[in-house]
């Protein structure tokens, strides 16, 4: 087996957008055998409770028995945390650009209503209005294109329905704002270098998160894609941020 440590490269020395996808999807393929042990630990299991409060927001409730698509999928925990909700009969498309993540995910949706979909974000195979809702979560972040990546959400939703994104975020106050941020950036990494045992993919994970839009920046970012109703909610003394917005009715998407 190759050594991870030598595969991929680092995703923010590249800069052509094919190159960079190309890294990101290394990346995580490198990572995918540890990432959800790896994941829960990190995060001391909150990543859970967070995932849960993304699916609160999903309004899946008025629409039971419908497609929902959760991008960015990995290992299929959010799916998951969907349609294990009491009354939910629909289905979860699970969209991800990295095969093996997919593939060391596989044995835990046996038996349960989610399809794996390996494609990229910024070009989903679905036609347009098909999905009754859109859920992404930690990964919108990596998209080379975040614009093109909302109205890509934006155009397979069906009007009315939600798009719900979690992410990490930086605390805005201090003294939280300093510690995490010493955590984040330098702690982190190391443990992350150890544990993981690639060399870059948990100092991409910091630097990612501080080149990505401020809360407030993502939600205006949202509205100018088209959606409505947007809000978000910053979680763990913001740490990490929850938006959503309801696609616009048909003709309102810009
Ligand atoms: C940090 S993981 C998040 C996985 C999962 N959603 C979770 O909650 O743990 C980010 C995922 O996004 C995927 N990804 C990044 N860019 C993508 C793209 N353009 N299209 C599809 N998947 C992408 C990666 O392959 C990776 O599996």
């Amino acid at each position: 087996m190759a050594n991870p440590r030598k595969r991929g490269k680092d995703p923010l020395t590249v800069s052509a957008p094919d190159e960079r996808a190309r890294a990101v999807r290394e990346m995580f393929a490198a990572i995918a055998p540890r990432y959800d042990r790896l994941n829960h630990l990190l995060s001391l299991n909150v990543d859970r409770f967070w995932r849960r409060r993304a699916v609160d927001r999903l309004g899946w409730l008025e629409r039971p028995h419908g497609l929902f698509l959760d991008v960015c999928s990995g290992t299929y925990d959010l799916g998951i945390e969907l349609v294990r909700r009491s009354g939910f009969c629909g289905r979860v498309l699970a969209l991800d650009f990295a095969q093996a993540m997919l593939h060391h995910g596989r044995p835990k949706i046996a038996g349960l209503p989610i399809l794996p979909l390996c494609a990229d974000a910024l070009r989903i195979p679905i036609p347009a209005g098909r999905c009754d809702g859109v859920m992404a979560a930690f990964g919108i972040r990596n998209l080379v294109d975040l614009d093109d990546g909302l109205a890509e959400l934006g155009r397979v939703l069906n009007p009315g329905a939600r798009l719900v994104l979690l992410d990490f975020a930086m605390p805005g106050r201090q003294p939280l704002k300093w510690l995490y941020r010493q955590y984040f950036t330098r702690l982190l990494p190391v443990i992350g270098r150890l544990l993981s045992k690639h060399s870059h993919a948990y100092t991409y994970l910091p630097e990612s998160v501080l080149a990505f839009s401020e809360p407030a920046r993502l939600a205006a970012r949202l509205s100018s894609a088209g959606f409505h109703d947007v809000g978000w909610e910053p979680l763990s003394g913001g740490i990490a941020c929850l938006w959503w917005g309801v696609r616009a009715p048909v003709d309102g998407l810009t």
